[in-house]
């Protein structure tokens, strides 16, 4: 699904490489972790992946396409393939629930009806399933987060892409977010989380690429958090 040839990523011209001559290649359906100090990359691994940023060197291919060579709609239908989750959920705050999950179907140009068929469900299966009229404000972090989730998958995307989604709650909470996107991988989405929720990592025994500096310096299936360091 995706596939990465010596990729490398400088900001500044003759700075230090945020990605350095990485090499990667992930099958649809896999759950991989992405770990590694901070600066280690993996903010910039991910905004590869979604186009955010381009490489400096190498090569990146989704569905053996080269997303550097994207057109403009072609930028446009790689994003609608992806579902992105924060760090600080990023949800508008003068929304509801329901209006922000709505939302990323409504730019896609979706009927009504559909939206109202598909929001409640989505809500649902997030565990969110009363709270649609409530505000951000109004709830839990971890429900933020779970509405956050919920925007992500509502457009069916092959892929979720999360950038330390538990960053901001407490373990407790942090588990039950990582059983949901074990529960979306479940479904054949593929899901590629940066997380530091080290305990986590160790306990889900998912693919586990570590990066520092820039580089990949482990990549192991069903692997640990620890043995990165
Ligand atoms: N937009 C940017 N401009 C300049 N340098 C950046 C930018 N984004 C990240 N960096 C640098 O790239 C390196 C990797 O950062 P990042 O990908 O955010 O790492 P991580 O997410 O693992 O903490 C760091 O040294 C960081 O300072
Ligand atoms: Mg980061």
């Amino acid at each position: 699904m995706i596939d990465l040839f010596s990729v490398s990523k400088v900001y500044k011209s003759g700075g230090p490489p945020a990605i350095s001559c990485v090499n990667l290649h992930v099958e649809q359906g896999e759950f991989i972790f992405l770990v590694g100090p901070s600066g280690a990359g993996k903010t910039t691994l991910i905004k590869l992946i979604s186009r955010e940023e381009l490489p400096t060197s190498g090569r990146i291919l989704f569905l053996n396409n080269d997303t550097a060579a994207y057109k403009p709609p072609e930028l446009l239908r790689h994003r609608r393939l992806m579902g992105m989750v924060f760090q600080d959920f990023r949800l508008l705050k003068s929304k509801t629930i329901y209006e922000n999950v709505a939302l990323a179907l409504e730019v896609t140009g979706r009927p009504p009806q559909e939206i109202k068929a598909k929001v409640p469900a989505v809500l649902a299966r997030v565990g969110l399933a009363g709270k649609e009229e409530a505000f951000p404000s109004e709830l839990s972090g971890g429900e933020q987060q779970r509405a956050g989730i919920a925007r992500a998958i509502v457009r069916d995307p092959l892929l979720i892409l999360a950038d330390e989604p538990t960053g901001n709650v407490d373990p407790e909470t942090a588990r039950g977010l990582m059983e949901l996107f074990e529960e979306i991988n479940r479904g054949g989405t593929t899901v590629i989380i940066a997380t530091h929720a080290w305990d986590l990592v160790e306990r889900m025994k998912k693919r586990v690429i570590a990066l520092d500096k820039g580089r990949i310096i482990k990549d192991e299936r069903q692997g640990s958090f620890n043995h990165a360091h």
